[in-house]
């Protein structure tokens, strides 16, 4: 029987891959262990806290005595790893945490699992340490066609305006050039999941995935921030000139990829997670305030006057576009949404469920989830 560590289940893409595989497999034990930061939020998964195969451990990834014993007490037969300090502009004014929590965190959850499945007769057989990147190690590509052009590859997930925004596309195969603090942590914590195969044949596999969008996101990351804002009309902060561009996927659709290739993705590869799906930011943001205005009964365009153009991000990188079709051509993966739905579902999900946004941005989930955790 499996039993599955997922670190940071209680953030945005961890409570989806939570969700699904408690929900698929309910003879799998899942045990979800979250710090529960700023992040976390055990709200995001009130749907399936009681479900006899979930059980919530609070824990620090970095404090390796408490994660050695868990995987001990629960027989630990697979991790998969996405707890981390997430959000690039926290990054640029706090390197320490993104390195405290994204390298050494990582290396203290490499080195119990190996600790731990060394001392078993059949060591490494059946086991899987599955450790979720971003593409922005890569770096950034360049806007060599600001206007646009058709996209050479589509999928489901692709806008109906199947545009790129250059000629190039991160590949698997390509050099790691991060530029941000965030970026720098995850490649070094990709390097040392790479190192345990090398070195010590760990069973590894890093997937690297594009933006992600959905419910549960935390409002601080551009959709769901700009959502709550149109609604409270309140300014948006655009930085720039807004022609950064972005490859967005729908959360589900991240967690359905992971679950194919925790299943069958080879040992030691890397996918590439993307739905060819460019956007500028400016493009986006016009679609987010004509999808709130009409669904709210608000005048088309009513609210486009809340753009506000703000001093850029330090060090932003300009493109980011992934090429996805090692997964499409080995493991058959194809997003089931596309971007249009995405938005439309996204952005009602939000306007539905403002008490969840209100908790969070009021600073009283944090009373919320600690009460919740007593109570268990
Ligand atoms: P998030 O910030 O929403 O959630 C992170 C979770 O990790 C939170 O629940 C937090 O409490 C937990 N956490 C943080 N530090 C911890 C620690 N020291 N010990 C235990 N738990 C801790 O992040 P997200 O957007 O859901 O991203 C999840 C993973 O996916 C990250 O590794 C991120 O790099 C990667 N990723 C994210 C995106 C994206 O668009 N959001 C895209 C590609 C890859
Ligand atoms: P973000 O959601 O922070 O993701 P990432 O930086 O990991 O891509 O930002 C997405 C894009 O939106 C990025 O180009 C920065 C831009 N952005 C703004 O223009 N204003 C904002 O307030 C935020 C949060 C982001």
């Amino acid at each position: 029987m499996k039993a599955i560590i997922i670190t940071g289940g209680a953030g945005f893409i961890g409570s989806h891959v939570v969700r699904l595989f408690v929900n698929k497999y309910p003879e799998y034990r899942i045990i979800n262990v979250d710090k529960l930061t700023y992040a976390g939020n055990l709200a995001n998964l009130k749907d399936i806290e009681d479900k006899p195969n979930y059980r919530f451990v609070k824990a620090d990834i970095c404090d390796f005595a408490t994660i050695h014993r868990l995987m001990e007490e629960e027989q630990v037969t697979s991790v998969i790893h996405l707890a981390a300090e997430s959000h690039v502009d926290r990054s640029i004014k706090d390197p320490f945490t993104f390195a405290q929590t994204n390298v050494m965190g990582t290396l203290s959850m490499l080195q119990a699992a190996k600790l731990y499945w060394e001392t078993l007769p059949e060591k490494y057989e059946g086991k899987r340490f599955y450790h979720i990147s971003t593409d922005e190690v890569y770096g950034a590509l360049e806007l060599t066609h600001p206007e646009g052009i058709e996209s050479p590859f589509t999928t489901k997930a692709s806008s109906e305006h199947h545009h790129a925004y250059g000629e190039k596309f991160f590949t698997e195969d390509l050099k790691y050039m991060p530029h941000s603090p965030y970026s720098a942590s995850k490649a070094s914590s990709d390097h040392f999941v790479r190192a345990f195969h090398d070195t010590y044949g760990m069973p590894t596999i890093v997937t690297n995935c594009s933006n992600n969008y959905g419910p549960y996101q935390f409002p601080e990351k551009l959709i769901p921030l700009f959502i709550n804002n149109i609604r409270h009309r309140k300014p948006l902060p655009v930085y720039g000139k807004g022609e950064n561009v972005r490859d967005w996927l729908y959360v589900e659709d991240h967690a359905r990829a992971i679950d194919l290739i925790f299943h069958k993705g080879a040992i030691a590869e890397t996918y590439n997670i993307g739905g060819f799906n460019e956007w500028k930011n400016i493009d986006i943001i016009h679609v987010l305030i004509k999808t709130v205005d009409r669904l709210l009964g608000r005048k088309e365009g009513e609210d486009l006057d809340l753009i506000t153009y703000v001093t850029d991000r330090a060090g932003h990188d300009m493109r980011y576009a992934i090429d996805s079709r090692k997964l499409q051509r080995e493991l058959g993966w194809e997003p089931s949404l596309q971007f249009e739905e995405g938005i439309e579902k996204t952005v009602r999900w939000y306007l539905d469920n403002q008490e969840w946004m209100d908790r969070i941005t009021s600073g009283e989930y944090e009373k919320y989830y600690e009460d919740m955790y007593k109570n268990r």
